[in-house]
């Protein structure tokens, strides 16, 4: 079985500036400023509280990966990100057991650039996999 840890919980906000101030007010405090991420166009920062790590993303263009998410469910939490040791290995253990890709490992400039890949499983919906460190031995 795949030993997963949480890293994050992905939450999907239209104006990052906005929900920082948001949060702040609610104790939270920002860890990562925000980065642009061109191959998604979407603008990610981090968020810290009480030991858990929030990402903040917003769209940065109409056509971004979030867009039509954005559009859908508003401000939100939308996924739980996991990080691996053994990222290609269990990438392909999750797409064996039923979770279905809905883009391919790509590196994340938010991330150091590590790989994450988004997946989703009808009982679950939306996660993501990072990999732990940037080249594995
Ligand atoms: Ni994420």
């Amino acid at each position: 079985m795949p030993a997963l840890k949480i890293h994050h919980i992905g939450y999907l906000v239209k104006k990052t500036d906005a929900a920082i101030l948001s949060f702040i007010k609610l104790g939270y405090k920002v860890v990562q400023d925000t980065v642009y991420d061109d191959i998604r166009k979407v603008n990610i920062c981090f968020l810290q509280k009480d030991g858990y790590l929030i990402e903040l993303v917003s769209p940065a263009s109409e056509d971004s990966v979030v867009a039509g998410l954005l559009k859908r469910y508003k401000n939100t939490p939308y996924h739980i990100c996991y990080e691996t040791e053994h990222f290609d290995e269990d990438y392909r253990a999750l797409t064996a057991s039923g979770f279905i890709a809905i883009d391919t490992p790509t590196p994340a400039p938010a991330l150091q650039n590590r790989d994450v890949v988004f997946l989703t499983s009808p009982a679950v919906g939306m996660i993501e996999l990072l990999r732990h460190t940037i080249s594995e031995p």
